[in-house]
């Protein structure tokens, strides 16, 4: 062990290496709460170092998890005492931005926040983003292939990946840096790690895609009484806008009444009887007359009886209050004094009310008190379903229920928050058994000794 320690010491430093209360006075996160589990966390600087640490790590057969900014909602960043940590929280260099090319270079521990700003100050986006922008890292995000509220339009972090540098367990660097959006090479092996939870490998470096900086924003919530409405909605919206509209955020009534009501803190833009509310994004380039198009366009709407009441924001401070009703996680707290069994599933839209409609019926059987709420990015075919259910101690029944009914309609049991340890053994509801042999099979080519986060993404084998 000491021997280790002082050998990691070599190779990242005094600085690079933290031990004891250092560790534990760290948090294991912010879903995941209490302290920080390590035999010693390492933070390397350089491609280079984490090679070296890794090859030193399969040389002592020793177990290797990898943190970014510690946000996944499977627990994919869990560590225990007996692991290494490799945090990349020192490699935040930006090391270019080509604006010609419209490209970033960056180091894995880069956080989501500061690569939005230095794009946006070249005129250019980076369009992934969610609630935990200012914490998570774009490797984490690549490890964990992040969704988040504009995938409608510029799609998950496997889109924005050109290339990538990634080190193997046993020290071998892979470095597909290439900035081309076109790249048909063989196999394209950069999309190895992209979403296998640092399972295969410790991703290091990327060159990210940008795109052109919308000029204008325009942002809405509107209801409608039933679930075609909602759906001929999208179809109508998205064709109107060609291509700019890039959120659309559904509200089952249940959610909006909490997340508007007496235990929170928003103001309610609206009644909350509507039985949907859809939380609308366009993007345009002209900002003298998006607001107007934007504004005509949703009159039509509503004379086409696709809606039955509007609020437009007028500004920023209207828009991102919007935003709060939809993103509020503290309201269930606040109300049901925990957070609540939480899902992240994917299914055809038009299969989405037959799912609800069953799952309350399965849980009204075996529940005497529950509650189901529902919400997402539902363009995207993904919903998140928030249930409650007196004494919250019956999860695993809640899970089968939820799995079971995403099964028979061929659904995902994750749609965008991936696999980890939360949702291992429930592979097999969205997995074959060929497909998971396969799994393993790369699984063990790449790291045959399973050092690396050991335990997540893959069900255990039999
Ligand atoms: C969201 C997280 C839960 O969409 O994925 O808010
Ligand atoms: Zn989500």
């Amino acid at each position: 062990m000491t021997d280790l320690i002082s050998q990691l010491r070599n190779i990242v430093g005094d600085k690079g290496l933290l031990l004891g209360d250092d560790i534990s006075s760290r948090s294991g996160g912010f879903w995941q709460g209490g302290p920080l589990q390590a035999k010693a966390l390492v933070r390397p600087q350089t491609t280079q170092q984490v090679a070296e640490v890794l090859k030193l790590c399969q040389q002592q057969q020793q177990t290797v998890v990898t943190q970014g900014g510690c946000t996944s909602l499977v627990d994919s960043h869990h560590s225990s005492a007996d692991n290494i940590v490799l945090s990349t929280e020192r490699m935040t260099a930006i090391e270019a931005i080509d604006t010609a090319n419209r490209t970033a270079t960056v180091q894995a521990g880069v956080i989501l926040e500061q690569l939005q700003q230095s794009a946006c100050e070249q005129q250019l986006s980076f369009p992934v983003d969610f609630g935990a922008r200012g914490s998570c890292t774009i490797g984490g995000m690549m490890a964990t292939n992040a969704g988040g509220n504009s995938v409608l339009r510029y799609g998950m972090m496997r889109e924005q990946v050109l290339g990538l540098e990634a080190v193997l367990m046993d020290g071998t660097i892979i470095s597909s840096m290439t900035p081309y959006l076109k790249n048909n090479t063989g196999y394209d092996l950069k999309q190895l790690f992209i979403g296998s939870e640092g399972t295969l490998g410790i991703i290091t470096r990327a060159v990210l895609r940008l795109r052109p900086q919308p000029l204008s924003s325009q942002t809405a919530l509107v209801a409608t009484d039933d679930f075609t409405q909602v759906s001929q909605l999208l179809g109508y919206l998205d064709q109107q806008f060609n291509g700019g509209l890039s959120a659309y955020e559904v509200m089952w009534q249940d959610f909006y009444a909490l997340n508007t009501g007496e235990h929170s803190h928003n103001k309610p833009p609206m009644p909350a009887d509507y039985n949907y509310y859809v939380l609308l994004e366009y993007q345009g380039n002209n900002p003298a007359s998006d607001a107007q198009h934007f504004e005509k366009i949703l009159g039509e709407a509503f004379e086409a009886e696709l809606i039955v009441d509007a609020v437009i924001a007028k500004s920023d401070a209207e828009r991102i209050a919007l935003w709060e009703i939809r993103d509020d996680a503290e309201t269930e707290k606040t109300k049901f004094g925990c957070f609540l069994h939480t899902f992240d599933v994917s299914l055809a839209i038009g299969d989405m009310p037959l799912l609800i409609e069953q799952l309350h019926k399965q849980l009204e059987q075996a529940f005497q008190h529950y509650e189901l709420l529902v919400f997402g990015h539902l363009a995207d075919g993904n919903l998140h379903l928030c249930i409650w259910e007196e004494g919250m101690q019956r999860k695993s029944e809640v899970e089968n229920i939820v799995y079971q009914e995403i099964a028979k309609l061929q659904g995902s049991i994750s749609a965008e928050h991936g696999i980890g340890l939360e949702k291992r053994e429930h592979l097999h509801h969205s997995r074959s058994p060929a497909e998971i042999a396969l799994m393993w099979t790369v699984k063990k080519a790449m790291d045959p000794n399973n050092l690396l986060n050991p335990g997540k993404t893959l069900p255990a084998q039999k």
